[in-house]
């Protein structure tokens, strides 16, 4: 089965949207394999964001990332990572379509409410970065 990982940044946390995001990636038939809520360390954070650390805007990323709780996740799906993609939107929120989360519910680029890995590669090198394998659970899910 397809898995991505997802994680709903400090902005969405603190604007109470975890319920709103879970609720539509569940809806969709979508299904979360693993999920917890922390503080993201500096060392996970550099890692995850790897491919960014000498772009400009990194020092204001790696703050506001570190600014607040996270809510980070694994989810599984048929093509679950073109699907989540296609869900959350464009990452500038200005460019997202209406319907998606970022076109509904964000303002700011630097401020996007979710991340979603971008590809199979992405997705299993970020779930490899922040979850152990025994935090990832399989069950069945009634559709
Ligand atoms: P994300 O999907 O988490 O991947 C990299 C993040 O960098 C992206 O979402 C944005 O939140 C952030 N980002 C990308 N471009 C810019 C930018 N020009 N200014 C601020 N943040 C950016």
């Amino acid at each position: 089965m397809d898995r991505t990982f997802l994680m709903i940044k400090p902005d969405g946390v603190q604007r109470g949207l975890i319920g709103e995001v879970i609720a539509r990636l569940e809806a969709k038939g979508l299904k979360m394999a693993a999920g917890k809520f922390e503080m993201l360390p500096e060392e996970r954070v550099m890692k995850h964001y790897a491919e960014h650390a000498e772009k400009p805007f990194f020092p204001g990323l790696k703050s506001y990332i570190m600014s607040g709780p996270c809510f980070l996740m694994v989810f599984e799906g048929k093509d679950v990572v073109a699907v989540t993609r296609k869900m959350i939107g464009s990452t500038n929120p200005a460019e997202a379509e209406p319907g998606t989360i970022r076109g509904d519910l964000a303002m700011e680029i630097g401020m996007n409410v979710i991340h979603g890995s971008d590809s199979n590669e992405t997705a299993k090198r970020e779930i490899g970065i922040h979850f152990r394998p025994e935090e990832i659970i399989s069950y069945e899910r009634a559709d």
